[in-house]
């Protein structure tokens, strides 16, 4: 690794002997102590090389054998891998439109304003009508149940989409029970949350009717992209089949296996496809992915020991240890007291070569759905939550080979910033 005067690190592709080293493009700027990093080492190397070997590069035997091992992992009937998670939730939207006899009928969607776009857009490219609702409080970033029981009662709900954020269960056995009294169905978009369970021990992505993963870089089980389609419910899985790959009624791979040729299509569909390189990666990154999640509850909980007595932040879910034990803490939301603070903390740890982000601007203030509400192509609730948590909000590096050391670094820089209040 070479240091810059700045603190930015450029850092040749290596892996070291045990494997432990970051992987990072030769000659690019990095931070001294990124927001994420892959846990990868020659195990997905090797994966891939076997995949070229085989010289067969998408929807074949590795795509078939992480759909296996996933849903075995999971416990869940059904796992259809395909491109990534924003075209998993489109797949489950018209699922769910298509289940209801009601595709395509401008029905709402209730979306959590604190979420990844993609939740939102996803509705959209599926002509339903999301309804932005509130988060819990200013402090708790999950989809509020009042706002969403109110907006179910006086509107035709199809779906709630319940976003488990940074990996934590915000509520999944709560809402299935409202969405099923009011006739809606259940969605998790369990993009943080592969391998996160309820304190019941029940994995998220796997209480809705469908749930949603991401395979993106920077998520637990990281493939580059790639995501995946979870259900229980065999009509469902076999419509997001079809669907997946243009409807048709044969794959590329059965065809070249059974040395036929032709193929009929049964219903309008997408290219949603999942490379064979995705699911090898996909097949590796599993077997780590216990041990990779239970370093980050680790990593989370030094955070909270670390700045418990900072008075002026606080951890998202830092006094409920019973969640963070059955969570995947997939990234460490820090609430500042005020947004001056967060500023303040964010640009001392850019200072120090440390990189942050923000998880999230609230949906509802990006210029195209400010115009969708115009429009009425979109509602917006009450969202005073949303916008508040999102003024204080700052995320911190999380990852599995993050150093005990890194923590304390950033804390003290966290708390210096904090109590001086400069
Ligand atoms: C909450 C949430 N939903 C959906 C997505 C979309 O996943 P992808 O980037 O794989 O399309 C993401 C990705 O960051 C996400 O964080």
């Amino acid at each position: 690794m070479l240091e810059s005067s700045e603190g930015i690190i450029t850092i040749a592709t290596t892996y070291s002997q045990d494997g432990q080293s970051s992987c990072c493009t030769k000659g690019r700027r990095m931070w001294r102590i990124p927001l994420s990093d892959l846990n990868y080492d020659e195990a997905e190397q090797q994966a891939v090389l076997e995949v070229l070997g085989s010289r067969w590069l998408t929807m074949g035997p590795r795509t078939e054998e992480f759909e296996a091992r996933l849903a075995e992992f999971l416990g869940v009937r059904h796992v259809i891998a395909v491109s990534n998670g924003t075209c998993a939730l489109q797949l489950a939207y018209r699922a769910v439109a298509w289940l209801r006899g009601q595709a395509h009928s401008n029905a709402f969607v209730i979306v959590p304003d604190i979420t990844f776009v993609a939740t939102a857009n996803a509705a959209f490219a599926e002509r339903l009508t999301p309804y932005l609702c509130d988060i819990v409080d200013a402090e708790t970033p999950g989809l509020s149940p009042q706002e969403a029981e109110s907006v179910l009662e006086a509107k035709q709900v199809q779906a709630i989409a319940l976003v488990h954020y940074a990996g934590f269960d915000c509520g999944a056995e709560y809402f299935a029970a409202v969405s099923k009294r009011h006739g809606a169905i259940l969605i998790e978009d369990a993009a943080h949350a592969i391998g996160a369970r309820t304190i019941d021990g029940r994995a998220l992505g796997t209480i809705g009717e469908v749930g949603c993963f991401s395979f993106f870089s920077n998520k637990n089980l990281a493939t580059g992209e790639g995501g995946a389609v979870v259900t229980n419910n065999d009509e469902i899985a076999e419509r997001v089949r079809l669907w997946r790959c243009h409807g048709l009624s044969s794959s590329s791979t059965q065809r070249h296996a059974a040395r036929s040729v032709g193929y009929d299509v049964f219903d309008v569909g997408y290219n949603f496809r999942c490379s064979e390189i995705v699911a090898a990666l996909g097949i590796e990154q599993l077997k780590k992915l216990p041990a990779a999640n239970a370093r980050r509850r680790e990593l989370y909980r030094l955070y909270i020991e670390a700045l418990r007595n900072v008075e002026a932040v606080r951890i998202v879910w830092g006094d409920r240890p019973e969640l963070l034990e059955n969570s995947a803490a997939h990234i460490l939301p820090l609430l500042c007291e005020t947004e001056a603070l967060r500023d303040r903390i964010r640009a001392a740890l850019h200072e120090a070569g440390i990189q942050t982000s923000h998880h999230y601007a609230p949906i509802h203030s990006f210029t195209c759905y400010r115009r969708a509400a115009e429009e009425r192509n979109v509602c917006v609730g009450k969202i005073r939550n949303a916008t508040e948590f999102a003024r204080r909000e700052i995320t911190l590096p999380l990852y599995p080979a993050l150093s005990d050391e890194s923590v304390s670094e950033i804390c003290s820089i966290i708390a210096r910033v904090a109590k001086g209040r400069a």
